[in-house]
């Protein structure tokens, strides 16, 4: 009964920094003791929101899968690059799509009573910290428990080795331990021990 987390980064860039950042916060979670689910939203394609697909068509089978997970989940891991000051669009379809009520359904909201964490990255200087106020008042639209504590990686192309990893050691644990502190938090809110991997 380990808190269970949905780990994602808002691109679908074969070498976005988000997707490298998110790594290492699942892993810090997943080390805390939480279960992780770590997933690439390339591997879930989504048509752009439209009403009138919406009315026709339904929801797409990945936006089903997708909202699916979410409600598997009591967390989520979300590192969302900064596109003009905001939200990426993919993310933002993702959350628009998955904010629709299921077909045939009154079931529970994918959003409502979840624990979010926050983190982004960006070849800028602020790290995509601008795009994450707007992350964090959709996601609290939507009943989302968005945690304090977030993390923003400036100069990322400075900041990750090509494997994936990061050049600091000190940053490296401070993502860590970001996912590891969601972790902790799920576990106190849900009454269960975490069992460490460390
Ligand atoms: C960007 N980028 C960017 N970066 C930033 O720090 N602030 C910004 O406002 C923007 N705006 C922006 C708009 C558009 C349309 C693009 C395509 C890019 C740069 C962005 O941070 C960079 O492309 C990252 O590499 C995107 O994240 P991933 O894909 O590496 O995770």
């Amino acid at each position: 009964n380990a808190p269970k987390i949905l780990a994602f980064a808002g691109s679908a860039r074969k070498d976005s920094w988000n997707k490298k950042l998110v790594a290492i916060a699942a892993e810090g979670a997943a080390m805390a003791g939480a279960e992780v689910t770590h997933i690439d939203l390339r591997d879930y394609p989504t048509p752009l929101y439209d009403g009138d697909d919406e009315s026709e068509y339904g929801m797409p089978a990945n936006v089903l899968t997708l909202r699916q997970l979410m409600l598997e989940h009591q967390g989520l891991l979300l590192a969302s690059p900064e596109y003009n000051g905001s939200i990426s669009p993919l993310l933002k379809n993702v959350i628009d799509w998955a904010s629709r009520p299921a077909p045939g359904s009154n079931g529970p909201s994918p959003f409502s009573g979840k624990v979010a964490t926050l983190m982004s990255a960006s070849p800028g200087g602020f790290g995509g910290l601008r795009g994450l106020v707007h992350v964090r008042a959709i996601l609290g639209n939507l009943g989302v428990i968005v945690l304090p504590e977030q993390l923003a990686i400036g100069s990322a192309h400075e900041a990750f080795a090509a494997d994936g990893s990061m050049v600091s050691d000190k940053q490296r644990a401070a993502v860590a331990e970001l996912g590891a502190g969601q972790a902790r938090l799920l576990a106190k809110l849900l009454g269960v021990t975490l069992s460490t991997g460390c």
